[in-house]
Parts: structure tokens; sequence; C-alpha cells
């Protein structure tokens, strides 16, 4: 099938490069003509494993191809995507002026019977306000064209997101319009073998489901960090609470890490953006209010145990710090705890040593040239000479390391672990102090 996607930016070209490899025909739009001229030459903007090889094979296979034309990129599709950005406005609502310019530059330009389809995460009734601007585009031209509008989020994990629109574990089609579904269901056939994950739904619902979806996962993990900060007190042990707790089906295993706080470009803009069109339809949504604040708060939790054991002024200390990245397997720093524990420190008078295996780039960019902060090109070599080790994100290369580096490498054999790598009876019986998230200080191991 012919299929158009406004955007090039990370939904985008997952959906592209995904939908290209099952045999449709793939046109990428994009405003950001040097980020075309990238893909043009092959070079993927993005850091997602298995992506850069997907679209340069399908590029060359002429079914994945990218572009500023705007009329062209109309033309070529029966289903369009609307995959780009809804960044959080100060309020904390989404800002749908990128979606509705997608819809009023689809409604200036096409000809015929066109599916539009939201991809990009968007407030209910965004479908409503896409269809109103794309007949309105209409209007001005004099035409009455047949159009659909549906909702089609992704549930697309950073670092799986290629694997996740591969084998999906449900596949939301919020449509009213036969044409609409009947074309979707088509689309999404080789992804949906073996059993169904369609699910057919109205264009709200579907809508709201993406929402809910994340934030249910964040008041989770805020959930596990306020039992952290407990544990913590009261002389138990998170992980052990975890494993205790998530044994119950109804429960569940996953998403029930403590650590230094979400981070990422859903959850915390989402959270928000369902607060504030809660506050609009007159529902106060307590319980995302509170999942945000715990969340906030959590991301200084490290900090503030690094300050409980320096002291509150890091003047002369030389801190190292493994993880910038949001999670591993991305370079993605948005809204990354670390952003906030590198400027705190530095705010305190720390000098910071940095690794991270893939993120140091976009650290560079996020935090400029900031005095005290520097990188190291290898975990080990951050070490050298610092107070203590911080851990942001857990990464697989943190979770075997050379444990006498950290009494060598490091001034004291002092870490701070602000995702749980480590096993705190074995780094007290190794001789390292070891803060982590929600462990109180380890009993004595009985080796019998
Ligand atoms: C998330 C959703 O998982 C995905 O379905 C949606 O489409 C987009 O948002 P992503 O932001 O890529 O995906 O990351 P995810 O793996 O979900 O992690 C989000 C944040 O939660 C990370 O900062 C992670 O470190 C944190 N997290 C996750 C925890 O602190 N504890 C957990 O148990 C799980």
């Amino acid at each position: 099938m012919r299929v158009t996607i406004f955007g090039a930016g990370y939904v985008g070209l997952v959906t592209g490069a995904c939908l290209a490899q099952m045999g449709n025909q793939v046109v990428c739009l994009d405003v950001d003509t040097g980020k075309v001229a990238r893909l043009q030459a092959g070079d993927v903007p993005i850091h997602e494993p298995g992506l850069d090889k997907l679209i340069r094979a399908n590029a060359a296979a002429k079914r994945l191809s990218f572009t500023t034309d705007a009329a062209a990129a109309v033309a070529h599709g029966k289903l369009i995507f609307i995959g780009v950005g809804t960044p959080p406005e100060e309020d904390g609502s989404a800002d749908l002026q990128h979606v509705l310019a997608a819809a009023r530059t689809i409604g200036q330009h096409m000809q015929d019977f066109k599916v539009v389809v939201d991809k990009s995460t968007v407030p209910v009734g965004t479908a409503d306000r896409v269809r109103d601007a794309i007949a309105q585009s209409l209007r001005e031209r004099g035409l009455a064209l047949e159009f659909a509008v549906a909702s089609n989020p992704e549930f697309l994990k950073e670092g799986a997101a290629v694997a996740d629109f591969m084998k999906p574990d449900r596949i939301v089609i919020g449509a009213e319009d036969e044409r609409a579904i009947l074309l979707l269901r088509n689309l999404y056939a080789p992804f949906n073998r073996n059993h169904e994950r369609v699910q057919l739904m109205d264009t709200r619902s579907a809508e709201l489901t993406k929402y809910a979806a994340n934030a249910m996962l964040a008041t989770r993990i805020s959930f596990m960090n306020e039992m952290a900060l407990l544990a913590e007190r009261v002389g138990a042990d998170i992980e052990m609470v975890r494993r205790g707790i998530g044994s119950d089906p109804r429960i569940g295993t996953h998403f029930l890490y403590a650590g230094a706080g979400y981070g990422g470009s859903c959850f915390p803009k989402d959270v928000k953006a369902l607060i504030h069109s809660g506050a609009l339809q007159g529902v106060d949504l307590g319980v995302l209010r509170a999942v945000e604040a715990a969340n906030e708060r959590q991301k200084l939790v490290l900090v503030d145990k690094v300050l409980a054991r320096l002291g509150a002024d890091l003047t002369g200390r030389h801190l190292a710090v493994w993880g910038l990245a949001f999670k591993p397997n991305t370079d993605d720093m948005r809204e990354a705890p670390a952003r906030v524990v590198v400027r705190e420190l530095l705010a305190r008078g720390a000098t910071l040593c940095a690794h991270d295996p893939v993120a140091m780039d976009e650290a560079r960019r996020v935090f400029g040239a900031q005095a005290g902060l520097s990188y190291a090109a290898s975990p080990e070599a951050a070490l050298e000479g610092a107070d203590a080790l911080l851990i942001l994100t857990e990464w697989a290369t943190f979770r075997s390391p050379d444990f006498d580096l950290f009494k060598t490498a490091l001034r004291q054999a002092l870490v701070f672990d602000g995702r749980n790598l480590f096993d705190p009876r074995l780094l007290h019986l190794l001789g390292i102090e070891y803060h982590a998230i929600g462990r109180a200080a380890p009993a004595p191991l009985t080796v019998s």
C-alpha cells in the first residue's frame, strides 16, 4: 500500500521503516531540510537498535524515501500518518500546532480520498480537530473531498522500538469509517499473525488508551519509588518487596523497579498532559498529580544521599557518573534524571567525570560547555581519582564491573547506585560502601 508519514522523528521513522519492511511504499515527510538530507544520504539521526539497517535496506529497495515536498507526499499516500511532535506547553498541555499544521497541509494538497491517522500522542478530541482543520483547508480550496480520520497510538519503547513495532502486544485502532478500518486492518495484517492483536474502538477511547497506559506505568514507578523511601527507613529491601508483590498475577512483575525517577519523552509529558486534560473537564486527577510530585522528588534522592554522606558543600569533591541517558539502549536524555543530578551536583561545587556508552554527544549538547563537567571514554576511566561513583542508567555493561577498581581507582570505595544494579551484601563483603535505592544496610551474610 502507499503510505505517507508526516514527521521523520522517533515515531515517524520507526513506523515508516517497519511498514516499508512489509512491502508498503512509504514516503516520510519532514519540514527539517537538514534532517531529510541526512536521511536521504542514509544517515539516521537517532540511536535505535536495528533502525539504521532497516532504513538503509528499505531505502535501497526503493520502498522508503524522505522528502520535504508536501504536495508530492500528500499525493502519494492513501494512508497518511501524522507522527509529528506534541511537546508540552508551559501549563503541561500538549502543543498541537505541528499536528494541526500537518492536517492543514493535507487539506491543502489532497486530490482524492485519504485516511488520515493520528499516530502522535494527542489529547482526547484531537481527531475531531484534525478533521475540522482538513475540512477547513478543503473549503478554502472550494472542494468537498471525502476523507476519514483515525487514531492509532503507538506503544513503542525507546531502545526496543523496532521490535515493539514488529511484534506488538496490541494494535489499537480508533476509527468509525469503514474504509479506514479495513485499510488499517490490512496494513497491520502482517503484524497480526497467530492471534488477534487489533483492538478496534472509537477514536476517543483510542486517544485516551495511550495516555492511560503511560499514566498507569508511571504510577507503578512512583508507587515503588515511594515504597523504596519507606523501605530504607524501616530497614526493608525494596528488591525483596518487588519480588514479593510481583508474583501476584494481578500486579505482575514488570515496571516495578525503584530507581532515580522516570524520564524520557513520554511519561513526564503524558502525565502532565493528562492532568491538564482532567482539569479542563473538571476532573482532578489527584493520583497523577501525586505520581508527578513523587517523581520530581525521586530525581533528587541520589543527590540527597551524596550530600548526607559527603556534606552539603561539595567544593573540591570529584565524582564519577555512569550513565546519562534516561534509560539504556538510547542516547535520549529528554527529562533524564541525569540532567537534574548533574546540575545539582555541579551547583554544590563538585566536579564530575561522566561516561555513557552512547549519550555523551547528546550530553555535550544538553549541558553545553559546563565548567567542572568532563567526559571519559570508558566507565573505568571515569572512576580515576573520584571520591565516589554515581550510577544513573542501568546499561548492561555496568552490571559486571571489576569491583576491585572501585577500591583502587576511586579515592574511597563509595558507590551511589540509582538503579540497584548490585547485591548490597556482595559489595559489603568486598568492602565497598554501597548506597542504593530502597535497600537498607545489609544484614551480615550468613555463610553456611
Ligand atoms: C514509554 C512506554 O513504555 C511506551 O509504551 C510508550 O509508547 C512511550 O513511553 P519509553 O519512554 O521509551 O516508553 O521508556 P520506558 O522503558 O517505558 O521507561 C520510561 C522510564 O521509566 C525510564 O526512565 C525508566 O528508567 C523508568 N522506569 C521504568 C523505572 O524507573 N522503573 C521501571 O520499573 C520501569
